[in-house]
Protein backbone atom coordinates (compact mmCIF):
# COMPACT_ATOMS: atom_id res chain seq x y z
CA UNK A 1 0.00 0.00 0.00
CA UNK A 2 1.43 3.38 -0.93
CA UNK A 3 0.79 6.73 0.79
CA UNK A 4 -1.20 8.24 -1.64
CA UNK A 5 -3.57 5.04 -1.50
CA UNK A 6 -3.82 6.27 2.71
CA UNK A 7 -1.40 5.21 5.00
CA UNK A 8 -2.43 3.32 8.10
CA UNK A 9 -3.38 5.62 11.29
CA UNK A 10 -1.33 4.61 14.48
CA UNK A 11 -2.47 8.04 16.30
CA UNK A 12 -5.31 10.03 15.01
CA UNK A 13 -5.60 13.84 15.43
CA UNK A 14 -8.53 13.27 17.74
CA UNK A 15 -5.92 11.48 19.99
CA UNK A 16 -3.02 13.70 19.38
CA UNK A 17 -5.21 16.55 20.87
CA UNK A 18 -6.36 15.21 23.61
CA UNK A 19 -2.95 14.13 24.30
CA UNK A 20 -0.85 17.13 23.68
CA UNK A 21 -3.55 19.46 25.44
CA UNK A 22 -2.85 16.49 29.10
CA UNK A 23 0.68 17.10 28.43
CA UNK A 24 -0.02 21.45 28.51
CA UNK A 25 -1.91 20.67 31.62
CA UNK A 26 0.43 18.63 33.05
CA UNK A 27 3.72 22.07 32.10
CA UNK A 28 1.14 24.53 33.33
CA UNK A 29 0.84 22.47 37.09
CA UNK A 30 4.82 22.10 36.93
CA UNK A 31 5.32 25.73 36.24
CA UNK A 32 3.11 27.45 37.72
CA UNK A 33 3.85 31.41 38.35
CA UNK A 34 6.61 30.64 36.45
CA UNK A 35 7.85 31.58 32.61
CA UNK A 36 9.21 28.74 30.42
CA UNK A 37 10.95 29.32 26.93
CA UNK A 38 9.55 26.19 24.39
CA UNK A 39 12.77 25.33 21.74
CA UNK A 40 11.68 23.58 19.34
CA UNK A 41 13.91 21.12 17.63
CA UNK A 42 13.43 22.01 13.24
CA UNK A 43 11.61 20.59 11.40
CA UNK A 44 9.85 17.65 12.95
CA UNK A 45 8.63 19.09 16.20
CA UNK A 46 6.92 22.34 14.70
CA UNK A 47 3.86 20.81 14.59
CA UNK A 48 3.84 19.99 17.60
CA UNK A 49 5.05 22.54 19.29
CA UNK A 50 2.27 24.90 17.79
CA UNK A 51 -0.28 22.91 19.44
CA UNK A 52 1.95 22.09 22.62
CA UNK A 53 2.30 25.78 23.31
CA UNK A 54 -1.63 26.69 22.46
CA UNK A 55 -2.07 23.96 25.32
CA UNK A 56 0.12 25.79 27.90
CA UNK A 57 -1.54 28.82 29.63
CA UNK A 58 1.90 29.98 31.61
CA UNK A 59 4.06 32.71 30.53
CA UNK A 60 6.36 31.26 27.43
CA UNK A 61 8.00 32.47 24.49
CA UNK A 62 9.68 30.19 21.56
CA UNK A 63 12.82 29.45 19.94
CA UNK A 64 14.12 26.90 17.52
CA UNK A 65 17.39 25.01 17.02
CA UNK A 66 18.09 22.80 13.66
CA UNK A 67 20.34 20.20 13.56
CA UNK A 68 21.50 17.96 11.11
CA UNK A 69 19.60 14.51 11.04
CA UNK A 70 18.02 12.14 9.19
CA UNK A 71 18.42 13.34 5.77
CA UNK A 72 17.06 11.29 2.84
CA UNK A 73 16.27 8.33 4.33
CA UNK A 74 14.98 6.64 7.98
CA UNK A 75 19.19 5.67 8.83
CA UNK A 76 20.83 8.31 11.35
CA UNK A 77 24.24 8.71 10.63
CA UNK A 78 25.29 9.30 14.63
CA UNK A 79 26.77 12.15 13.86
CA UNK A 80 24.76 15.27 14.92
CA UNK A 81 25.52 19.05 14.01
CA UNK A 82 23.96 22.29 14.88
CA UNK A 83 22.54 24.15 11.80
CA UNK A 84 20.66 26.74 12.94
CA UNK A 85 21.64 28.19 16.92
CA UNK A 86 19.30 29.66 19.68
CA UNK A 87 18.17 33.50 18.92
CA UNK A 88 18.27 34.21 22.71
CA UNK A 89 20.25 33.37 25.63
CA UNK A 90 18.69 30.69 28.10
CA UNK A 91 20.75 31.22 30.85
CA UNK A 92 18.49 31.67 34.20
CA UNK A 93 16.01 30.56 32.16
CA UNK A 94 12.97 27.10 32.47
CA UNK A 95 13.78 25.42 29.27
CA UNK A 96 11.82 22.70 27.36
CA UNK A 97 13.32 20.94 24.74
CA UNK A 98 10.39 19.80 22.50
CA UNK A 99 11.47 17.51 20.36
CA UNK A 100 8.95 15.30 17.94
CA UNK A 101 10.63 11.75 18.78
CA UNK A 102 13.28 10.36 20.77
CA UNK A 103 14.86 7.65 18.97
CA UNK A 104 18.27 6.75 19.03
CA UNK A 105 18.31 9.75 21.87
CA UNK A 106 21.02 11.32 20.22
CA UNK A 107 19.82 14.65 19.06
CA UNK A 108 18.13 15.10 22.19
CA UNK A 109 21.51 13.97 24.38
CA UNK A 110 23.75 16.39 22.32
CA UNK A 111 21.24 18.80 22.50
CA UNK A 112 20.96 18.56 26.20
CA UNK A 113 24.62 18.90 26.83
CA UNK A 114 24.98 22.02 24.66
CA UNK A 115 22.31 23.80 26.46
CA UNK A 116 23.12 22.71 30.25
CA UNK A 117 26.47 24.78 28.91
CA UNK A 118 24.33 28.18 28.85
CA UNK A 119 23.14 27.37 32.40
CA UNK A 120 19.52 27.56 32.16
CA UNK A 121 17.80 27.64 35.37
CA UNK A 122 15.86 24.10 34.81
CA UNK A 123 16.02 22.07 31.40
CA UNK A 124 13.32 19.62 30.43
CA UNK A 125 12.39 17.26 27.60
CA UNK A 126 9.21 16.99 25.83
CA UNK A 127 9.04 14.69 23.08
CA UNK A 128 5.40 13.45 21.83
CA UNK A 129 6.65 10.13 20.86
CA UNK A 130 9.12 7.51 22.45
CA UNK A 131 10.99 4.40 20.55
CA UNK A 132 12.58 3.45 24.26
CA UNK A 133 13.78 0.03 22.13
CA UNK A 134 16.25 2.32 19.91
CA UNK A 135 18.10 4.36 22.78
CA UNK A 136 21.60 4.67 22.11
CA UNK A 137 22.18 7.28 24.61
CA UNK A 138 20.89 7.23 27.97
CA UNK A 139 18.31 9.81 27.74
CA UNK A 140 14.56 10.12 28.78
CA UNK A 141 12.10 12.87 28.18
CA UNK A 142 10.05 14.20 31.26
CA UNK A 143 6.91 14.05 29.20
CA UNK A 144 6.00 12.04 26.23
CA UNK A 145 3.03 11.64 24.24
CA UNK A 146 3.43 8.25 23.50
CA UNK A 147 5.50 5.45 23.45
CA UNK A 148 5.78 3.28 20.47
CA UNK A 149 7.78 -0.06 18.77
CA UNK A 150 10.34 0.06 16.31
CA UNK A 151 8.18 1.54 13.90
CA UNK A 152 9.43 4.53 11.24
CA UNK A 153 5.98 7.11 11.56
CA UNK A 154 5.11 10.37 9.29
CA UNK A 155 2.64 12.81 9.59
CA UNK A 156 2.29 15.37 12.36
CA UNK A 157 5.60 17.30 11.36
CA UNK A 158 7.52 13.86 10.57
CA UNK A 159 8.94 12.79 7.22
CA UNK A 160 10.29 10.69 5.13
CA UNK A 161 12.64 12.07 2.79
CA UNK A 162 10.89 15.57 3.79
CA UNK A 163 7.75 14.55 2.77
CA UNK A 164 4.39 13.69 4.54
CA UNK A 165 5.14 16.54 7.51
CA UNK A 166 1.79 17.70 6.70
CA UNK A 167 -0.49 14.80 7.34
CA UNK A 168 -2.78 15.83 10.19
CA UNK A 169 -2.61 11.93 11.68
CA UNK A 170 0.38 10.05 12.54
CA UNK A 171 0.90 7.25 10.80
CA UNK A 172 3.42 3.94 10.22
CA UNK A 173 5.19 4.05 7.07
CA UNK A 174 4.35 1.65 4.82
CA UNK A 175 6.78 -1.13 3.87
CA UNK A 176 8.87 0.19 6.28
CA UNK A 177 8.55 -1.24 9.29
CA UNK A 178 10.25 -2.35 11.69
CA UNK A 179 13.31 -0.29 10.96
CA UNK A 180 16.86 -1.03 11.32
CA UNK A 181 18.58 -1.46 14.53
CA UNK A 182 19.99 1.60 15.84
CA UNK A 183 24.42 1.73 15.24
P1 LIG B 1 17.48 10.41 17.45
O1 LIG B 1 18.64 11.35 17.42
O2 LIG B 1 17.81 9.07 16.91
O3 LIG B 1 16.78 10.34 18.79
O4 LIG B 1 16.47 10.92 16.36
C1 LIG B 1 15.66 11.94 16.52
C2 LIG B 1 15.14 12.40 15.18
O5 LIG B 1 15.11 11.37 14.20
C3 LIG B 1 13.72 12.83 15.33
O6 LIG B 1 13.63 14.14 15.76
C4 LIG B 1 13.20 12.65 13.92
O7 LIG B 1 13.51 13.78 13.17
C5 LIG B 1 13.97 11.47 13.40
N1 LIG B 1 13.16 10.25 13.50
C6 LIG B 1 13.34 9.21 14.33
N2 LIG B 1 12.41 8.28 14.13
C7 LIG B 1 11.60 8.75 13.16
C8 LIG B 1 10.40 8.24 12.55
O8 LIG B 1 9.87 7.18 12.86
N3 LIG B 1 9.85 9.04 11.61
C9 LIG B 1 10.36 10.25 11.24
N4 LIG B 1 11.46 10.75 11.80
C10 LIG B 1 12.08 10.01 12.75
Amino acid sequence: MGVASGPEVLFSRERIRERVAQMGRQIDLDYAGESIVLVGVLKGAAIFLADLARSISVDNTFDFVAVSSYGKGQRTSGAVKLIKDLDQPIEGKHVILVEDILDTGLTLGFLRSLFEQHQPKSLRIAALLDKPSRRVEKIEADYVGFTIPNQFVIGYGMDFAERYRNLPDICLMPSCRPQAPAE
